[in-house]
């Protein structure tokens, strides 16, 4: 019995917590059950990584898969950082599909991309030309009707609003401004200026034909990216989050600009002189605006 209680297996056993301290085993004992406890919540908590949000995390640190990659809708193929439409930093940050489908997301070609990066440089100078419309006529306009205050600055606000999100678009993806900026400006406060010198209904008119040309505009871009998608879902892709975003900012500006529209007939815009002659100069100088801003 004595024998037995002094052997060393026994010693072992029953000092094991001040030899653990002493000299820390390094292979757990096969025969300690808190040792298959630490196993089996070792094991747990393994399988609680393999959750989504664990897999996510644990792919960070490899190199993108070409899904992630595509994630980012608007960078190019390759050298996603320096390309002119680039989305780096939504390359890093964006998830590899669509959040609203397990689709994966299409990569644009060059001409898509090409497309894009016009008509986003069209709509940031087109915006930024309202804006200088609206505050050239507001002075004039206002001073003769202070009725139309709160509609002048309701117009100048949500123009504002367009303009710095077609900035902010335009900065992300590295697209540049037209290099017409200057002469649009100019042009834009002339326009502004000339109309509400001629009066209330001239210059309703040219908000009339100024919304007319960019609601079309706007229009031809929403009605492009629908086809890009119908396109994309025929092929089992998805737009993506950041191009489904835009469509529905492009159809809320669009909106907005139809607005105007509607508040320039209801206060008179046909009714300007020569109607005919302002608002189809007017909308003819639109179109060759954006023709060349396109380009430029
Ligand atoms: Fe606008
Ligand atoms: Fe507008």
């Amino acid at each position: 019995m004595s024998a037995r209680i002094l052997s060393p297996q026994t010693l072992a056993r029953s000092h094991a917590p001040l030899l653990d301290f002493l000299a820390p085993r390094t292979i757990p004992s096969r025969t300690s059950p808190p040792s298959r406890q630490r196993q089996q919540l070792r094991r747990r908590r393994h399988h609680s990584t393999a959750s989504p949000v664990g897999r996510e995390a644990s792919t960070q640190n490899h190199a993108p898969t070409p899904a992630q990659a595509a994630a980012s809708s608007l960078a190019p193929p390759t050298n996603a950082a320096t390309g002119p439409v680039s989305n780096a930093s939504a390359s890093t940050t964006s998830p590899p599909t669509s959040p609203r489908t397990t689709a994966p997301v299409h990569q644009l070609t060059p001409t898509q991309r090409a497309f894009l990066s016009s008509a986003l440089r069209v709509n940031q100078t087109g915006e930024l030309a309202a804006i200088l419309i609206y505050a050239a006529q507001s002075p004039l306009l206002v001073r003769k009707h202070p009725h139309l205050r709160p509609l002048m600055k309701h117009m100048y606000d949500q123009e504002a609003g367009h303009y710095a999100f077609f900035n902010r678009v335009i900065s992300k993806h590295r697209i540049r401004p037209t290099a017409m900026t200057p002469v649009w400006t100019a042009a834009a406060s002339l326009l502004g200026w000339s109309t509400a010198f001629l009066g209330r209904e001239a210059a309703m008119a040219c908000t009339e034909a100024v919304e007319t040309e960019i609601g079309t505009h706007y229009n031809e871009q929403v009605r492009v990216l629908l086809d890009w998608s119908a396109k994309c879902s025929e092929r089992g892709e998805s737009l993506g989050p950041e191009l489904e975003s835009l469509v529905a900012e492009l159809r809320r500006i669009r909106d907005e600009e139809l607005e105007h529209l509607d508040h320039a007939v209801e206060n008179d815009a046909k009714e300007a002189r020569p109607y005919e002659f302002l608002t189809e100069g007017i909308r003819a100088g639109c179109r060759g605006a954006i023709w060349v801003s396109e380009r430029v």
